[in-house]
């Protein structure tokens, strides 16, 4: 199959997140593009779509929104699952990770599912306010991506295809 997996990063740990799903989907047979989501990225050439974002302040960032915005007439027969990253650390509140608008962005895609993974936060990288911000919601610094739950679920999806989508 032809396979989109559409990302919204910052800061690039996202993007590796969808970089390794990819990566699993090929394995698994199929032809695939990770591409940057933004509004002018059209799903119509593929047969299924991945679309994974950053969060930040509870929040998808624009260039998901706008692309699945931009897109929400062409999901209906493609088989779509979303992602988003996250929380940082062993220990956070549930509901982190989990944007805002979820119950909007599963209407319009359709998708059979949302999961979210757990990201990395490096202060350095960091502007000002963002800084700011991490700082009085004091958020753990370090990369807690789990590799095997996103490489787990990569082949979950590849699974859910094979036997008919
Ligand atoms: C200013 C700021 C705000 C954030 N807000 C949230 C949030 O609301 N919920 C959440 O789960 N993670 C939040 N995060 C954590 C990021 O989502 C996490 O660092 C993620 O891995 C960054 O992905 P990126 O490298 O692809 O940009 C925030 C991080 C920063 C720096």
């Amino acid at each position: 199959m032809n396979i989109l997996v559409a990302v919204a990063s910052k800061h690039g740990s996202t993007r590796a997140i969808a970089e390794a799903i990819g990566e699993e989907l090929r394995r698994a047979g199929h032809t695939v593009e990770v591409r940057e989501a933004q509004g002018t990225l059209s799903v119509e050439p593929y047969d299924a779509v991945v679309i994974g974002s950053a969060i930040y302040m509870g929040q998808w960032m624009a260039g998901a929104k706008e692309f699945v915005a931009q897109n929400r007439e062409r999901f209906g027969g493609k088989a779509v699952w979303l992602f988003s990253s996250g929380p940082l650390g062993e220990d956070y509140p549930e509901g982190m990770g989990i944007p805002a608008t979820l119950d909007e962005l599963l209407a319009q895609t359709g998708a059979r599912e949302h999961q979210v993974f757990v990201g990395r936060l490096d202060k350095s990288a960091l502007g000002l306010r963002e800084r700011i911000i991490a700082r009085l919601v004091k958020a753990p610094e370090g990369d807690f991506r789990d590799w095997d739950a996103i490489r787990g679920w990569a082949n979950r999806i590849a699974a859910a295809l094979e036997s008919g989508g």
